[in-house]
């Protein structure tokens, strides 16, 4: 009977890849690095223990030193870090799994003391609220604007970052456009402000995001290549506006042209309807749009994930939570067995 259940069927992602099946584990930051942002053999046990998702993305690994705003989340740009990843791919590699590196940039979503002294950085000055999680009390605060030459920095940043990842052994990366960072951040109103080639209309706000994808792109083939986004906003302090659309939907047009793995919509639950997104949900805006592989996430389960693939709604489902409490979770939804409920505090521990 389960055999007959879609997510448990091949997914043809593009020339490279075939899944074997249509669940993706979410990508999810367990802040369990060790304090240069190396990944440890704890981590390549973890991952190797649910290599059986159609496809792993990893916990968001910041791009660079001065990409980062939390404690202990892995890193891709330096050796020692590209070796232990080297682990992990290769433990999930040898039980036929596949992985993908989510690479990361938190823009404003940081504090000083995460950056020697420096203010975050985003496409304008912003202020943000908010306390800080695992960091003894900090909030969050002001961040200062991006001046031109830094922009083409972190673009050429995020090209390293993703030949890193090959280097590392990782079959692809998924940019993180998704939850109000760095890229996200360019891509509303409400964080962009600026009136340069990089703000102030839908053409613009989109050019940060087209032209690190580009450069990924170019870097490691774009069949390496997934995109998280969350054309709603919901997370990290920012509010929506209904123009953010528009710059979603020239994106997404644009997107179309190049030959990229996945859409992947950043959620956490993708039954909410969004104002600013003429009340749709994230992901049948993305699918209205995107016409490649579109892969659904937040708050799924067996039965809404088989029902929206089976509806033509998105092609693969992401699982997060559901994979941090069952690591043997594909195994259990196969047989249709009842599942470990997720709770925060399996977060302290990294099985
Ligand atoms: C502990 C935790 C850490 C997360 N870290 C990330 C992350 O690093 N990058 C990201 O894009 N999403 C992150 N997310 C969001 C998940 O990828 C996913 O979208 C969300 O958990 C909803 O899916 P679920 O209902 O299946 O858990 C995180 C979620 C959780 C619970």
């Amino acid at each position: 009977m389960s055999h007959e259940n879609v997510l448990f069927t091949e997914y043809k992602l593009n020339d490279l890849f075939t899944l074997k099946n249509r669940i993706l584990m979410a990508p999810m930051t367990r802040a369990k690095a060790d304090n240069h942002s190396v990944p440890t053999q704890a981590m390549a046990d973890y991952y190797s223990r649910r290599a059986d998702a159609g496809l792993i993305i990893t916990e968001g690994t910041v791009i660079r030193a001065d990409a980062s705003g939390y404690n202990n989340v892995p890193g891709i740009f330096t050796p020692a870090q590209i070796n232990q990843w080297k682990i992990v791919t290769d433990a999930v590699h040898k039980k036929n799994g596949r992985i993908f590196l989510q690479i990361w940039h938190v823009g404003r979503v940081s504090h000083p003391n995460f950056l020697q002294g420096k203010l975050p950085v985003s496409p304008s000055a912003t202020v943000m609220a908010g306390r800080i999680p695992r960091s003894e009390g900090l909030t969050y605060g002001e961040s200062r604007a991006l001046i031109l030459p830094e922009i083409k920095e972190l673009i050429k940043s995020y090209a390293i970052a993703a030949e890193n990842a090959i280097k590392a052994g990782f079959d692809g990366v998924e940019i993180h456009g998704a939850n109000g960072y760095l890229i996200d951040q360019f891509l509303h109103y409400h964080t962009n402000q600026r009136m340069d080639e990089y703000g102030g209309t839908p053409e613009n706000m989109a050019r940060f995001a087209l032209e690190v994808v580009k450069a990924c792109g170019e870097a490691i083939g774009y069949e390496r290549v997934g995109l998280r986004l969350s054309p709603g906003a919901y997370l990290n302090e920012i509010v929506g506006e209904k123009r953010d659309a528009l710059v979603f939907k020239y994106l997404f047009d644009n997107l179309n042209h190049f030959p990229i793995a996945y859409v992947h919509t950043g959620n956490f639950n993708d039954a909410q309807q969004f104002k600013e997104l003429n009340d749709m949900t994230m992901t049948a805006f993305i699918r209205s749009h995107f016409h490649g592989t579109v892969v659904a996430s937040g708050g799924y389960s067996l039965e809404t994930a088989s029902q929206g693939i089976n509806q033509g709604n998105f092609d693969l489902v992401a699982m997060g939570r559901p994979f941090i409490s069952n690591p043997d979770l594909i195994n259990k939804l196969n047989k249709n067995a009842s599942l470990t409920q997720y709770d925060a505090s399996m977060l302290n521990t990294l099985y």
